[in-house]
C-alpha cells in the first residue's frame, strides 16, 4: 500500500527551505502529482499553518498517499483527491499555492500545460505555483546525468523527457498568465521554479 521514493527523502529538506520562503503563511497548499505522499506528510508537519491537499491521478499512488495520511494523523493534511493536471476542471476550486514536484519530465507536455492552466484557475491574484525537477536550460542539458536520464525517458516514450525552461515551460506558463519569478538551483542538478501571475 505505502510506497516509497528515495528521491523524495533526499530533496524534501532543500525543497522545504524554498517553500518556507515563497509560500503564503497560511491557506491551502494544493499538491499536484503527490506520488507516494512522502512530501505531503513532510510539508504538512513542517508547515502547520498551511492545509496540505495531496492529489494524484494514479489509484496506486493515491492508496499510498491515503495510507501515509492516515498514519500521520496531522490535522492540516487532507485525504488525497484524484487530479490529472490536464483535467479541464480540478476537484478543488481554490488554493493559495500550488506545488508540483517531478511531474513535467514523466508526463507529456500537455500535463505541464494543464498544470499552468489549472493553477491559473485555482490561485488568487498574487498566488504562487512552485515546480521542481530536472530541466534543460537554454536548449542544453545541465549535466551528463540529466542527459542520460532524458535519453532513458525518451526511449520509454517519445512524449516524455526533460523540459526546457525557456523554450517549453516559459511559453506554456505565459499562455496561462504566469511568469517565471525565480529559478532556484537545487542539489543533483534540479531546479525549483517559482511561477507567479504575470501581472502580480
Ligand atoms: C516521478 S513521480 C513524482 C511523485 C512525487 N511528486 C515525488 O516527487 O516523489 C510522478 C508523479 O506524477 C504523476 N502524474 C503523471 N502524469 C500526471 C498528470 N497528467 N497529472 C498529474 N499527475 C501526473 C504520477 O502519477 C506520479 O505520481
Amino acid at each position: 500500500m505505502k510506497r516509497h521514493a528515495p528521491a523524495a527523502e533526499r530533496n524534501r529538506e532543500p525543497l522545504l527551505a524554498v517553500l518556507r520562503r515563497v509560500l503564503p503563511a497560511r491557506g491551502t497548499l494544493l499538491e499536484v502529482a503527490s506520488g507516494t505522499g512522502q512530501h505531503a506528510v513532510f510539508f504538512a508537519a513542517a508547515l502547520p499553518e498551511l492545509v496540505v491537499q495531496p492529489t494524484d491521478p494514479s489509484d496506486e499512488q493515491r492508496a499510498s498517499i491515503a495510507a501515509r495520511v492516515e498514519e500521520a494523523r496531522l490535522p492540516n493534511l487532507r485525504a488525497p483527491l484524484a487530479l490529472d493536471a490536464r483535467d479541464p476542471e480540478w476537484p478543488l476550486r481554490r488554493a493559495d499555492a500550488v506545488l508540483c514536484v517531478n511531474m513535467f519530465h514523466v508526463a507529456p507536455l500537455t500535463a505541464a500545460a494543464g498544470l499552468f492552466a489549472g493553477a491559473a484557475r485555482v490561485l488568487p491574484v498574487g498566488g504562487v505555483l512552485a515546480t521542481y525537477g530536472p530541466h534543460r536550460e537554454g536548449g542544453r542539458h545541465t549535466s551528463q546525468g540529466n542527459e542520460a536520464f532524458d535519453r532513458s525517458l525518451r526511449d520509454q516514450h517519445p512524449d516524455l523527457g526533460l523540459r526546457d525552461v525557456e523554450s517549453e515551460l516559459v511559453p506554456l506558463a505565459a499562455a496561462a498568465g504566469f511568469a517565471l519569478a525565480e529559478r532556484v538551483p537545487m542539489p543533483a542538478n534540479n531546479l525549483t521554479l517559482v511561477w507567479r501571475p504575470a501581472s502580480a
